[in-house]
């Protein structure tokens, strides 16, 4: 190896084996101060004489950070990357990159946990039977709502919305999703699926799974007049991003019982969750853990990884969400 300065890379919070291993080979990491606020002038002082920066979900990369002098690459360790300003990215010709395909069931199989969780009353039975409540059965006790047989609306049919609809096959489930970009008419009838609008969606379906990504035309996406077309006995559950959800909006239609419950993984103003849903038993709130398994954090760790170390050498990271960048 020749003897020059490594390239430096700011690893923003800890990863997971193998992330470590493959970035140390290629660069020598630098960590950011554990603690140390995550706002743009803390994070542009630790990324200056850095060539990279691996980023997680909670961390504003934004244009004093981008124009930071050197900087080639921002590699998120995400499929979502609204932390990041993309366009001002491309602007400075700094490549960002994403985790994309690997987190796709296990995000998939948490949003159909949520659904069965909210449906069938799971945390509160476990509340109520950890209280000593549970003193019997009782033919009323916890009547939930059935999911098998049910109609499940996806706003999204990317590679997650299409993974919830293959799960719902095995439930029987009628499928109807919502997306501008349709699926082949071979993927409709292999996963059982239908096309429908918005409205119709939201008027028909029991359960309303959304898994789209967070962008100026999805943000507040379902607010209160989507929330008054669904059904009274229906359930949301949203395992993409809290800001497509008019938070507010659905604690108003729920505490109105416009819909009747929901199960959900992300919030508007996270880590902060709104008062109004901690109050309400309909409700299943989870802390972000929707890709959280040991082989799919891990499998997002290495990519990011990957990702990263290509660029330091020069490469083209196989994850490139802006190839408008010119290397
Ligand atoms: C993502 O990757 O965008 C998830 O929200 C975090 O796993």
């Amino acid at each position: 190896m020749s003897g020059g300065p490594r390239p430096r890379v700011l690893l923003m919070h800890p990863i997971l084996d193998p992330g470590p291993a493959i970035l140390a080979e290629a660069a020598e990491v630098m960590s950011y101060p554990p603690g140390r606020p995550l706002d743009d002038e803390s994070i542009r002082q630790a990324v200056e004489g850095c060539v990279g920066v691996v980023s997680q979900l909670m961390d504003p990369i934004r244009e004093l950070v981008l124009s930071t002098p050197g900087l080639k690459i921002v590699s998120n360790v995400a499929v979502g990357y609204d932390n990041i300003d993309v366009t001002t990215a491309t602007a400075y010709n700094v490549m960002v990159t994403n985790t994309p395909g690997v987190l796709d069931d296990s995000t998939a199989d948490f949003a159909f946990t949520l659904l069965m969780a909210t449906a069938r009353r799971v945390i509160e039975g476990d509340r109520y039977t950890r209280a000593g409540m549970f003193r019997g059965w009782a033919i009323d006790m916890m009547l939930g709502t059935d999911v098998f047989g049910a109609t499940l609306g996806i706003i999204g049919i990317g590679r997650i919305g299409r993974g919830l609809a293959h799960r719902a096959k095995g439930f029987n489930m009628r499928v109807l999703y919502y997306d501008p970009n349709p699926l082949s008419r071979d993927d409709e009838i292999e996963l059982g699926a239908t096309r429908v609008e918005l409205g119709r969606l939201l008027a028909e379906a029991d359960f309303v799974s959304v898994h789209v990504p967070l962008l100026p035309e999805t943000h507040h996406l379902l607010s209160t007049p989507q929330f008054e077309q669904m059904r009274r006995s229906a359930i949301l559950v949203n395992t993409s991003r809290g800001p497509v959800v008019d938070e507010a909006a659905l604690v108003d239609a729920l505490n109105a019982r416009k819909i009747a419950g929901a199960g959900l993984d992300v919030y508007e103003r996270e880590p902060a969750v709104h008062p109004g849903l901690i109050q309400l038993p309909n409700v299943v709130l989870a802390p972000h853990i929707a890709s959280a398994t040991v082989r799919t954090r891990s499998e997002m760790s290495a990519m990011a990884a990957r990702n990263m170390a290509t660029a330091v050498r020069g490469g083209r990271p196989p994850n490139l969400v802006n190839p408008g960048v010119v290397r």
